[in-house]
């Protein structure tokens, strides 16, 4: 039996909505099939969107999408995908295998895929092949009200009104596929860049955001923060896992063993200490937590699903893939204090997606689920909470539960916990202090570790309510099975 706490006297951080944010490149059939179809096709759509993708982020309240990449975003000329779709310019997407890339997708696409969605947008600039100039007239271009070179051709382009732009990255993977440049380089070029992001409406601030590490690079934030720190509003933070064998086989999405099973854990729960790490430089150089942590890749990576393009990186997803991502939104809910954006990579068809497509047929995966039990968490205040942990997966010594607990502004507790034993369940005695409950509900994902939807049962691995557990006035008692993501809802 495991005690857990809950303190709703110990308010802490406001745990922001775009943490439950998401990531979409032109990479293989994320953007291309994934989301946009295009007006002529058979798959319902509108203007180009598909419906049924659209409605099953509105669902889980997609907050923001990050685009047009990754490492697409640092070859990508935003000139080439505006105006008429057959006068726009091809180009090869040399990243991602290879395929030609017809800019039917462009500027105004994205952003009216964003008012489908209800999201904000988080748009990355090229920093590696583009230009300072290229890039300050993309900025004016999107948010302009007034006359002026750019803003006049958006409105020739069919669209009067300026955006609003809420985060902008200034370049990607600076580090790797966006230059390959040393940290002292690349701030040199964060701050020439980020001076020209202009704020052409004073009540629309964009969000700058320098290219943080990759994973635990922690000398490169060192550099960043020496040399910029004044400069920079948000630092971005990537780190993927998957299992790994010493030939740097990346394993399979669902055909794996136990022991992939918490190898690959163990590789997510590194989150944790990168977090603390690039957080503890972060205090010392921004004691006030002015600068926000934007995780803006995570999730998990594996071998692509066989006879499919290897540039394309689609992967099939389970319940290991659901509990690496309660994992990591439980680990960003604690960390909200500085960690203010994170993007799922990515949203469809590419690594640890929500939804899958074949065709007119669309699956939503574990992960989706998790994101659905989660979204109550979305601008709610993070929770003092504490569970007595043990350790599972032998040699591997993983964490067994992780959990967060939230309040909402109307006086709500949303508790989220992760079983990651994929053999053991046990009983969860949770104290809430100071707190009358009048009613508690509840819902469980969970299954067999390599559990996962296929297009013709697409039904497998979703959430059930879940009511194996006694309510006390001041907490409850719960069962909890093994390989589970719970979530309840405390009134
Ligand atoms: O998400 C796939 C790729 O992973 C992105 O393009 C890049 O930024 C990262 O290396």
């Amino acid at each position: 039996m495991k005690k857990y706490l809950i303190n709703p006297n110990q308010k802490l951080s406001k745990i922001s909505r775009d943490i439950y944010g998401h990531f979409s490149e032109h990479l293989g059939r994320c953007i291309y099939e994934g989301l946009y179809v295009g007006e002529d096709s058979e798959i319902p759509n509108v203007k180009g969107m598909r419906c049924d993708v659209v409605n099953a982020l509105k669902e889980i309240r997609i907050p923001v999408l990050r685009w047009p990449g990754g490492c697409f975003a640092d070859e990508y000329h935003w000139m080439d995908g505006i105006g008429p779709k057959e006068k726009r310019k091809k180009m090869v997407n040399t990243h991602w295998g290879g395929v030609t890339e017809d800019n039917s997708f462009g500027t105004h696409e994205f952003f009216e895929l964003c008012e489908q969605l209800g999201c904000e947008a988080y748009i990355n600039g090229n920093v590696g092949s583009g230009t300072v100039r290229e890039m300050c007239d993309w900025v004016e271009y999107m948010t302009f009200d007034g006359i002026s070179a750019m803003a006049d051709l958006r409105r020739k382009n069919g669209r009067d009104k300026p955006w609003r732009v809420k985060y902008f990255g200034i370049g990607n993977e600076t580090w790797g596929c966006g230059g390959h440049m040393l940290p002292e380089d690349y701030v040199a070029e964060y701050r020439k860049y980020e001076t020209y992001i202009r704020d052409y409406d004073s009540n629309k601030h964009i969000f700058r955001v320098a290219c943080g590490p990759d994973s635990d690079n922690y000398h490169w934030t060192e550099v960043l923060l020496q040399k910029a720190e004044s400069r920079i509003e948000g630092l971005s933070l990537h780190y993927y896992c998957g299992p790994m064998n010493h030939e740097g086989d990346r394993g399979h999405a669902t055909d794996f063993d136990a022991d992939d099973y918490y190898g690959t854990l163990k590789r997510s729960e590194k989150i944790e200490e990168i977090l603390t790490r690039h957080e503890n430089l972060l205090d010392h150089y921004d004691p006030k937590k002015r600068i926000a942590l934007i995780v803006d890749e995570w999730g998990a990576w594996y071998k692509v699903e066989k006879g499919t393009n290897p540039g394309f990186l689609y992967q099939q997803n389970t319940m290991r893939d659901a509990i690496i991502a309660a994992m990591n939104l439980n680990v960003f809910n604690k960390h909200s204090d500085r960690v203010r954006m994170a993007n799922i990579a990515q949203t469809v068809n590419v690594l640890q997606s929500v939804a899958l497509t074949d065709g007119e047929k669309m699956l939503l995966t574990p992960t989706y689920y998790v994101f659905k039990l989660f979204r109550e968490h979305q601008d709610s205040t993070l929770l003092g909470s504490f569970i007595t942990n043990s350790k599972v997966g032998g040699e591997y010594n993983i964490t067994k539960f992780y959990e967060s607990a939230s309040l909402t502004d109307d006086g709500t507790i949303i508790s989220t916990i992760a079983n990651t034993s994929e053999s053991e369940g046990e009983t969860i005695d949770c104290q809430i202090a100071d707190f009358r409950i009048s009613s508690i509900e509840a819902e469980i994902l969970s299954g067999d570790m390599n559990d996962h939807n296929t297009f013709d049962d697409t039904e497998n691995v979703k959430p059930k309510p879940f009511t194996d557990f006694t309510v006390r006035a001041d907490g409850f008692t719960a069962e909890l099975p093994a390989c589970c993501v719970v979530r309840f809802i405390i009134k």
